[in-house]
């Protein structure tokens, strides 16, 4: 996501903000800019869309100055445009921000009432008001950033200057990633390390709630209740290819690492739990529609189908509305019966999959109202939507979908809830309860990645199978169809994922001594676990090695299985989050063993934006 950059030193600070900047950019980003200070002349620099866009603007017109800071944005609050770019300035202050400010609607509307007046539709731009209003007051720097950070609810990585005291940064950290740069006559900031490889190896963390005072002879930090703290200087020997990875041998790694961060950001926000409700930004459809809709189409390819697959359990159990699941590449090429009651749900990470696409814009064209849940703000598919739902995963750079697969379950299951509610389906205290269900998910995913180690057993002793069979019932068998496909297309071992009941209807004949069969069996009513039990006996019976996902107390199956991985019990409709994570770990070690490119597979590609 964004991406923060600021220098303070003797060289002129514009190419180096921008050369930090181009090392961000893995984080994606659809605008950018950096604000040089002069003395008690700012000079603000933003362009809309690549580095390059930026870097021809600075050339241009090279901003003076030996002070700065610079960002790129991933869009949150309003469109990628000029506007909203980053550095936000006002009254001789210039702010960037990575985050979110919650309560950024009522700051606004207070400073209005003040006389304010906003350029950009951004939430950040909030902290260039407050800040130079507390200045105004008489506060130095670092003070008037503390005051201004008391007034808001949120996330935030922010890097300040202003020409009332032009020879230093202020930058404080909660939840968004702050490293320090040491240097010799010049110091540093930046979101992440790559940034600033360049210059130096020596880099302090910030911790949570750390103010930064960083003049170019000096860095001062201060904690949370503002007493002078020391932090440690690390050295960082990582290559920047590394470091960009963020020391984890693949982008795949971690990004099935980063879940429990990137499904706290898609609930952050969003869930009113005193209210038994959901708040979606944007969200413009009225309870009259919402109450005359008569079908849900899922639009999606890939790992976004699956996520569709689960998705329609969500929403057909909490909102009671039929949904039907089509794979996008189909829908575009039939005569689809699609109705004005009818709401078509694009689901794609990138926004740009192109028949998911074409699928989107014939559903919308034959009348239906038109809703993406979408990684990439700004994409085609957030743009032909009527209602964009962001899953706010972060970019996702590793070929193979996996938090862009767990945060689409958790959007979706938050529309679900959504829609519950404005059908008159869910009560607010059942909302509540799934709402509370939703809350307990980050943690329960950093729980079961404690898996790794005995999943990377179970990899080691079938890296070398020719097939491999996924088996899952209820909300659990589009899991069983993501834990193939992710094995299929990373470690090129053929893998089928089935619904548990259709075993016996084909894939049974294909089962022997050599033939991995991955059960997922958690204890759970719809997974109908009973029924599973009596596939895994029929697996034993054909001699095939049982490898089974269940609850952490099931000794039944644990008696029956070959292997088993345990994973923490959710409800079953949010089981699917937790339950694939361990199949995401198989594929990634599988694929890693066998000495795959993990991140780029063979004739895979990111985003398939051709049919
Ligand atoms: C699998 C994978 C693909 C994508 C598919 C759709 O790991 O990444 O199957 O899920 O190409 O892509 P998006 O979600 O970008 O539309």
């Amino acid at each position: 996501m964004c991406g923060i950059v600021g220098y303070v030193g003797d060289k002129e600070s514009a190419p180096i903000l921008v050369s930090g900047l181009k090392k961000l950019e893995y984080r994606g980003y659809d605008s950018a800019g950096v604000a040089v200070m002069n003395r008690n002349v700012l000079n603000v620099v933003r362009a809309t869309g690549k580095l390059k866009n930026l870097e021809t603007r600075v050339q241009t017109d090279v901003p003076q100055g030996t002070i700065g800071i610079g960002h790129t944005r991933w869009a949150t609050h309003g469109r990628p445009s000029d506007e909203n770019a980053h550095p936000h300035t006002y009254g001789g202050v210039a702010v960037v921000h990575n985050g979110i400010i919650e309560n950024h609607l009522a700051l606004k509307e207070e400073l209005r009432s003040k006389g304010h007046h906003f350029s950009s539709e951004t939430d950040s731009e909030v902290f260039a008001h407050l800040i130079s209003d507390e200045l105004k007051s008489g506060l130095d720097l670092p003070a008037a950033v503390r005051a201004a950070i008391a007034q808001v609810k949120g996330t935030y990585a922010l890097a300040v200057v202003t020409t009332s005291d032009p020879n230093r940064i202020v930058c404080t950290k909660d939840s968004s990633p702050m490293v320090l740069g040491l240097g010799q006559g010049q110091n540093f900031v930046a979101s992440d390390v790559p940034a600033l490889l360049e210059h130096t190896r020596d880099f302090v963390y910030m911790e949570e709630g750390d103010l930064a005072v960083i003049t170019a002879s000096n860095v001062d930090i201060y904690g949370r209740t503002g007493q002078k703290v020391n932090r440690p200087t690390r050295r960082i020997d990582w290559t920047p290819m590394m470091a960009e990875k963020g020391g984890h041998k693949h982008f795949m790694h971690k990004e099935i690492m980063e879940q429990p961060r990137a499904v706290a950001d898609t609930l952050r926000g969003r869930m009113l739990l005193s209210e038994g409700d959901v708040h979606f930004e944007g969200w413009n459809l009225s309870p009259e529609k919402v109450r005359a809709l008569t079908k849900i189409t899922i639009l999606a390819c890939g790992t976004s189908w699956h996520s569709g697959i689960a998705g329609k359990a969500m929403i057909e159990s909490l909102a009671r509305l039929p949904v039907e699941v089509e794979l996008a590449s189909e829908f575009r090429y039939r005569d689809p019966i699609v109705e004005p009651s009818h709401l078509a749900i694009a689901i794609s990470q990138s926004g740009e999959t192109a028949d998911t696409l074409a699928a989107f814009k014939e559903a919308k064209a034959r009348g239906a109202t038109a809703l993406a849940l979408c990684n990439v703000i700004g994409s085609a598919m957030t743009r032909e939507a009527d209602i964009t739902i962001l899953t706010n995963a972060g970019p996702e750079i590793g070929v193979a979908s996996t938090k862009a697969f767990t945060t689409q379950l958790v959007g979706l299951y938050l529309l679900a809830v959504k829609l519950g509610r404005m059908r008159g389906t869910l009560t607010v205290k059942a909302a509540q309860e799934h709402l509370t269900a939703l809350t307990e998910i980050p943690k329960m995913i950093e729980d079961v990645l404690k898996c790794e180690a005995s999943v990377k057993r179970v990899a080691r002793e079938f890296m070398n199978a020719q097939d491999f069979l996924f088996l899952g019932r209820g909300p659990m068998h589009p899991v069983a169809l993501e834990g193939a496909l992710k094995l299929k297309e990373i470690s090129y071992i053929h893998a089928e994922g089935y619904a548990g009941g259709e075993m016996k209807h084909g894939p049974i004949a294909l089962i022997d001594e050599k033939m991995p069969v991955v059960v997922i069996a958690p204890k759970q009513p719809h997974v109908a676990y009973e029924k599973i039990i009596g596939n895994i006996e029929e697996v034993r019976a054909r001699g095939g090695k049982v490898i089974a996902i269940i609850d952490e107390d099931d000794a039944h199956v644990a008696s029956l299985a070959d292997h088993v991985i345990r994973i923490p019990a959710a409800s079953a409709l949010l089981a699917p989050v937790v339950a694939t994570i361990p199949l995401q770990l198989l594929a990634y070690h599988v694929a890693d063993l066998r000495g795959n490119d993990v991140d780029q597979p063979r004739n895979l590609a990111k985003s398939v934006t051709v049919e």
